[in-house]
């Protein structure tokens, strides 16, 4: 990587999601003034960039992934003035804001589509994908589930919902939709953030004539075919179009237009984990990084987090940024993933020693910093739609959702209401005000290495080198500039290891530790889940 990148390309990223971070006015929801007051927090943690789900006005099928009007912010969330007072005091602490822009799809109840359903021939009438039915025009299936077109009573034809029925999908082929959401991208950036996170972003363009996707042969396509047959298909025409191409480069070139750098980060939909797919959308005339998620299916063992770096690094090399994503508001825990019993929170020490030295963009999501664990939601008060629609068989994904715990008071201090969805029952004693006052907690590691990653040029702009081949216990890189190298070991294993530094490299300083260490010059031995950052030398 070159000497000094721009903000993006080292961005330590938190994602608040916004209904579950802070409540100021007693509704249960979080909002963007209590979000405010929590900047600060944030601020202390060491992050320097926020990325806010979607804020706009919506009837939560989708909990703001159906907007119902992009110029607009939900009276809920405290309307513009809100995010205008949030983005102000963002920039005062020099935090820069993201918006997530869900531009694939609307809710049925934005005026685009209600127009669209009630005047086939008017204004808004191909702004949508309409069938006249009585059967779909092909076999792609919806990623909540079933059929990918519903019939529509008001028009009597069917529309396409690449995921709700009450999400219909933008026909990204007309060019006054292409105008309309790129003026909307203009407004934002002229408002004063700093960027998108755009929600599906390969899932904008389809095939012209809407042809069949193929249905997989193995067994995992066959199984899949009869119960959920979104995952049975190869998505070759919904998805990942070349017709893509230049709708990004009208993205990009607006964002490059203004007078700061701002940036466009995609969310690849990818129930494959095709990490390499979502760095063919990044580069000078795309965007500038993507979301994948490659980390999903890594299991907590050094051979596959050493494979997981290698593979990112390996497609995202030649100028591109790798983004760093461990979990987010759409999968389980962090801490349930790769937990194990009373050793979770050892493990989770480890975590941001592995994620935050590594270059690139980093992101943290919110309650990771705690080691929250999944919520079991009780089936009466789960509120996520495929949840519903599928318990128990797929509980859906309110318990990664729960609110922030910030100290002891009822509700973590999340809401003096009762809260839309209730915390994680660890809140009373996993929350901020207790991990703060505790400097070897999970918290304080997190806090401890986002400083490193500002402060040290190896970890701000040095190349990365990882080892050949990797060991079963240990994983480790090494961050270097001429003038400073810095490496990062972490024992994955519950043994203690002794492990000795390359040939001709010597230890000099040790930044942070994690767990039981004891170095030297030339080894460190790590007790169970233990890890270091040591300064080198190098020959
Ligand atoms: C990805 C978002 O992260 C998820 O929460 C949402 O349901 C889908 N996109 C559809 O917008």
């Amino acid at each position: 990587m070159s000497a000094d990148p721009p903000w993006w390309a080292r961005a330590a990223v938190y994602q608040i999601y916004l209904r579950s971070f802070q409540d100021s006015d007693g509704d249960g929801v979080g909002d963007l003034d209590g979000a405010r007051s929590r900047l600060p927090d944030l601020a202390d943690l060491g992050i320097d960039t926020v990325w806010l789900s979607p804020v706009h006005p919506s009837p939560d099928r989708d909990f703001g992934y159906d907007v119902a009007d992009y110029d607009d912010v939900a009276a809920v969330y405290g309307g513009t003035p809100a995010l205008r007072r949030f983005v102000d005091v963002a920039h005062d602490l020099g935090l820069r804001v993201l918006l997530d822009g869900v531009f694939n799809h609307t809710s049925d109840q934005h005026a685009w589509f209600r127009s669209s359903r009630s005047q086939p021939d008017g204004p808004h009438g191909d702004w949508y994908h309409w069938h006249d039915g009585p059967h779909p025009p092909n076999n792609w299936a919806s990623t909540f589930g079933g059929p990918a077109w519903t019939h529509d009573p008001t028009s009597g034809r069917l529309y396409l919902h690449s995921f709700a029925p009450e999400q219909p999908d933008l026909n990204w082929a007309n060019p006054d939709v292409q105008q309309a959401i790129f003026d909307n991208l203009a407004h934002w950036f002229d408002f004063g953030i700093d960027g998108f996170r755009l929600d599906v972003f390969n899932n904008y363009a389809k095939h012209p004539q809407l042809a069949d996707n193929p249905w997989r042969t193995d067994l995992l396509g066959r199984v899949a075919r009869f119960i959920y047959p979104f995952l049975a298909q190869d998505h070759i025409h919904d998805r990942d179009r070349p017709e893509l191409a230049h709708l990004l480069a009208r993205m990009r070139a607006i964002a490059d237009s203004a007078d700061r750098p701002l940036v466009l980060v995609g969310e690849t939909l990818d129930e494959r984990f095709e990490y390499d797919r979502a760095a063919t959308w990044c580069g000078p005339d795309r965007l500038h990084l993507a979301f994948h998620f490659r980390w999903l299916h890594t299991r907590w063992s050094a051979p596959d987090f050493h494979a997981a770096i290698r593979d990112q690094l390996a497609a995202f090399g030649g100028g591109l940024t790798p983004t760093w994503v461990l979990g987010n508001h759409d999968f389980p825990r962090l801490a349930t993933r790769w937990g194990a019993g009373r050793h979770t929170d050892a493990r989770m020490r480890l975590v941001p020693l592995l994620q935050l030295g590594l270059p690139g963009m980093a992101v943290v999501y919110q309650g990771d910093e705690l080691g929250t664990p999944e919520a079991r939601i009780p089936r009466k008060q789960i509120q996520d739609p495929p949840g519903k629609r599928f318990w128990p068989l797929y509980r859906g994904r309110d318990g990664c959702r729960t609110p922030m715990a910030w100290d002891a008071h009822p509700h973590g201090a999340f809401t003096t209401g009762t809260p839309w969805l209730p915390l994680h029952p660890d809140h009373p004693t996993r929350n901020v005000a207790v991990q703060r006052a505790r400097p070897g907690s999970i918290w304080s590691t997190y806090r401890a290495m986002l400083h490193l990653r500002r402060t040290h040029p190896a970890l701000v702009e040095g190349q990365v080198t990882l080892p050949l081949s990797p060991s079963a216990a240990v994983v480790t890189y090494l961050r270097h500039t001429s003038r400073q190298a810095v490496r990062v070991v972490a024992n994955l294993s519950s043994k203690e290891v002794s492990w000795r530094l390359p040939r001709g490299e010597v230890a000099t300083g040790t930044l942070l530790t994690t767990g039981f260490c004891a170095s030297s010059a030339r080894s460190i031995t790590l007790g169970p889940y233990a890890g270091a950052v040591v300064e080198v030398d190098q020959p």
